[in-house]
C-alpha cells in the first residue's frame, strides 16, 4: 500500500464509495508487455459515486491514474506511488437504437466491434483486432486499417477532473487526432455513443476477416507486446524503417524487436521495463542517425 494511503487511512473507506481497493498488486500482471512494478489499484464498482471518491482522493491529497485495458502501456519496474483506478466492466452492457449504439467505456473494443456487426452496424471492422476497452481506444484514437475510432462517435460521457463532475460532450466539442485527442489525462470516459452505417452482416464480416488476416501476417499478435511502440513520423512508416536498418531480432535481456514486425517490441524472455527502455533508446538512436528522424512514443509510459 502507498505510504499516503496508509497514512490518509482511506484504503479501508472503499466500500462505501463503490469501490475496492487492492494492495500492492504488480502491474505487470494488468499490461499486455507483463511489465510493471506494484501500485495500490482501486477498483470502481460503482459509476455513480466516481466523483465522490475522487472527491475524497482530491480532498486527502491521493493522486490517481487510470488504467484502461493496459494494452497500451508500458510500467516502470519500481512500481507507482499514485493510485490506480480501474474501472469494472458493467453488466449491463451495450444499448442499442438505430443506427446507435451506447457502449460503457470499460467494454472491450474488439467484442464491442463484434455485437455491432451482429446488428448489421459496420463502421469499425478494422479495429476487431486492437485490444483493449473502448475508452482507451478512444482517448488516443486508435486506428488500423483506415478506421480510426474517433470518426464513428456521436457523444461521450466523461467525469471532467479538472472539474470534478460528468459532463456529455457532443463530438464537435473534442479533437481526435492521429493517435491523440484532447481529452486530458484526468478525463475519466464513463460511455460513448457511437454511430455507425447499415451494412449486411456478411459484408462486415468479409471485411473483419480480411483485417484479421492481414494483422496476423503482419504483426505478433500472440505474444506479450503494447501494440506498436513508436508513431509513424508523418510520410513514414516507423516499421519500415527499423526493419531497413537490419534490427528485427535485436534482444535487450527478455525485449526482443519482433521478426514480424519491427515496431512491436515482444517480451519474449521475462523482459523487465528496463531491457524494453533500453531497446527503444537504441532504436531512437538508430532512427535518428540514419533517417534524421526523432521518433515519438506511441505506447503510453507510466514513469513515476
Ligand atoms: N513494414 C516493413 N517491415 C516491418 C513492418 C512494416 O517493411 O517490420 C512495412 C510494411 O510492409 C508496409 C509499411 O511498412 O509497407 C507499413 O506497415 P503496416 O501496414 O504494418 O502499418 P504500420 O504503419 O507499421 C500502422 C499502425 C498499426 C496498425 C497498422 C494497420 C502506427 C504506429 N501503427 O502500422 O497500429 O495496426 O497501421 O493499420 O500507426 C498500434 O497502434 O499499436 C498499431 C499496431
Amino acid at each position: 500500500m502507498s505510504l499516503l494511503a496508509r497514512e490518509s487511512g482511506i484504503a479501508g473507506q472503499m466500500a462505501a464509495f463503490g469501490a475496492e481497493w487492492l494492495p500492492a498488486e504488480p502491474l505487470s500482471r494488468h499490461t499486455s508487455l507483463g511489465v510493471g512494478g506494484p501500485a495500490d489499484i482501486v477498483r470502481v464498482r460503482d459509476l455513480r459515486r466516481l466523483p465522490e471518491l475522487l472527491g475524497e482522493f482530491e480532498r486527502r491529497g491521493v493522486q490517481w491514474r487510470l488504467l484502461g485495458g493496459g494494452t497500451n502501456l508500458l510500467v516502470v519496474d519500481e512500481g507507482l506511488n499514485d493510485v490506480v483506478l480501474h474501472l469494472e466492466r458493467a453488466p449491463d452492457g451495450l444499448k442499442f437504437d438505430g443506427p446507435r449504439v451506447e457502449v460503457p467505456a470499460a467494454a472491450s473494443l474488439g467484442t464491442t466491434v463484434m455485437e455491432c456487426a451482429k446488428r448489421s452496424l459496420g463502421g469499425m471492422e478494422g479495429l476487431v483486432g486492437v485490444p483493449g476497452t473502448v475508452g482507451g481506444a478512444l482517448h488516443m484514437n486508435a486506428g488500423a486499417y483506415g478506421t480510426q475510432i474517433g470518426d464513428v462517435v456521436r457523444a461521450v460521457t466523461v467525469y471532467r477532473g479538472s472539474l470534478g463532475r460528468v459532463e456529455l460532450l457532443r463530438t464537435e466539442e473534442v479533437r481526435f487526432e492521429y493517435r491523440h485527442s484532447s481529452f486530458a489525462p484526468n478525463d475519466i470516459l464513463l460511455s460513448v455513443s457511437l454511430e455507425l452505417p447499415e451494412r449486411p452482416y456478411e459484408a462486415i464480416l468479409e471485411r473483419i476477416k480480411q483485417c484479421n488476416q492481414k494483422r496476423r501476417a503482419s504483426q505478433p499478435i500472440n505474444e506479450k507486446s503494447a501494440g506498436c511502440i513508436f508513431k509513424n513520423p508523418p510520410g513514414h512508416s516507423t516499421g519500415k524503417m527499423i526493419d531497413q536498418l537490419g534490427l528485427k531480432g535485436t534482444r535487450v535481456g527478455g525485449a526482443v524487436i519482433s521478426e514480424r514486425h519491427a515496431n512491436f517490441i515482444v517480451n519474449r524472455h521475462g523482459a523487465s521495463a528496463a531491457d524494453i527502455f533500453r531497446l527503444m533508446d537504441l532504436i531512437r538512436e538508430r532512427v535518428l542517425k540514419a533517417y534524421g528522424l526523432e521518433l515519438e512514443e506511441e505506447v503510453i509510459v507510466w514513469r513515476y
